[in-house]
């Protein structure tokens, strides 16, 4: 019987001013999946930590991403799955993205990569639809080629892989609860021109430090006058780490995805690791539980273990 084990990256989507275009893998945390091949049309989930997420395929991110993949497949094909999520769910970190684009990676594998990169995005799409009612690939895409990554378009699907700089990516998680579908709703439909105008500076901008490695180009981009003056009321804290870490060195950041995760880039370890303390101390002065994270940019998407 085929099997494999993958190991499946957080991601960080929007990357600040680029809501659902732009998106980056990190290095930690990840997710760890194994999928067997069977000869039977059924696919078997085991959930090898404690979130408890359902199990019946068409309930589960990667069930129904594998469920997508027999219809297509139509032949007598199935999958058994076990999940070790340390992504945690509503983080912010791409968690749904990670069981959805593992799956469709790892179940590739297995059938001795039939699909191209950009049927994967589209296979693993639907385990965003389930999970937050839209498809969206700025999770997804870094999670499945690695580095930084573009969506040009999902309809039709355009997506293009940027170089990834060598910087620190210092993560906190407050333990408050933001769902992406509520993170949506919220936000306004319209856009007045003179902020669109801002926008699409700081997005090319940040496209452009990114091809030619300018760290300071990248750092004057991570600017979002749309959606973060929005969604920041949903996170304490959000405003004093930001501003004290720009002032300790960082080169920028915001909110991680929909949130609550909220990140930040820096050049150098050490700055990385003052931004940690401006976020630990924030976060123990207004009583919340957190998690953090020092990391890197994952420069490799969804990868075979064994
Ligand atoms: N681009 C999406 C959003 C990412 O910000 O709603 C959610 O994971």
């Amino acid at each position: 019987m085929k099997k494999v084990t993958v190991k499946c990256p957080a991601t960080v989507a929007n990357l600040v001013c680029g809501f659902d275009i732009l998106g980056m893998a990190l290095k930690e945390p990840f997710d760890i999946m194994t999928l067997k091949l069977i000869d039977e049309p059924r696919i078997l989930i085991t959930n090898k930590d404690d979130y408890n997420l359902p199990t019946e395929p068409e309930k589960n991110v990667a069930g129904v991403v594998l469920l997508s993949i027999m219809e297509k497949m139509n032949k007598g094909i199935g999958f058994e799955v076990e999940i070790e999520k340390h992504i945690k769910p509503g983080s912010g970190l791409g968690s749904s993205a990670a069981s959805a684009a593992g799956a469709a990676v790892a179940a590739n594998f297995l059938l001795d990569s039939v699909f191209s990169n950009d049927e994967l995005v589209q296979f693993a799409m639907n385990g965003e639809k389930l999970a937050s009612g839209v498809k969206h690939a700025d999770n997804i895409t870094p999670c499945i080629l690695g580095g930084v990554t573009l969506i040009r378009s999902i309809h039709p699907l355009d997506i293009v892989k940027l170089n990834a700089p060598d910087l620190f990516v210092t993560v906190v998680h407050p333990q408050i609860e933001v769902k992406t579908s509520d993170a949506r709703q919220i936000l306004r439909k319209e856009v007045l021109l003179k902020n669109a105008i801002k926008q699409w500076g700081n997005i090319a901008g940040l496209v452009a430090g990114f091809e030619k490695g300018d760290t300071d180009l990248i750092g004057r981009s991570l600017e979002d006058v749309i959606i973060e003056p929005v969604r920041s009321i949903l996170i304490p804290g959000f405003d004093v780490i930001k501003s004290k870490s720009k002032e300790a060195g960082a080169l920028g950041g915001g909110i991680s995805g929909s949130g609550p995760s909220i990140f930040m880039l820096s050049k150098e370890a050490h700055t990385a690791s003052l931004v940690e303390t401006i976020m630990k101390e924030t976060f123990s002065q207004l009583g919340i539980e957190y998690k953090t994270y020092i990391t890197t940019i994952q420069k490799s998407g969804v990868e075979l273990i064994s």
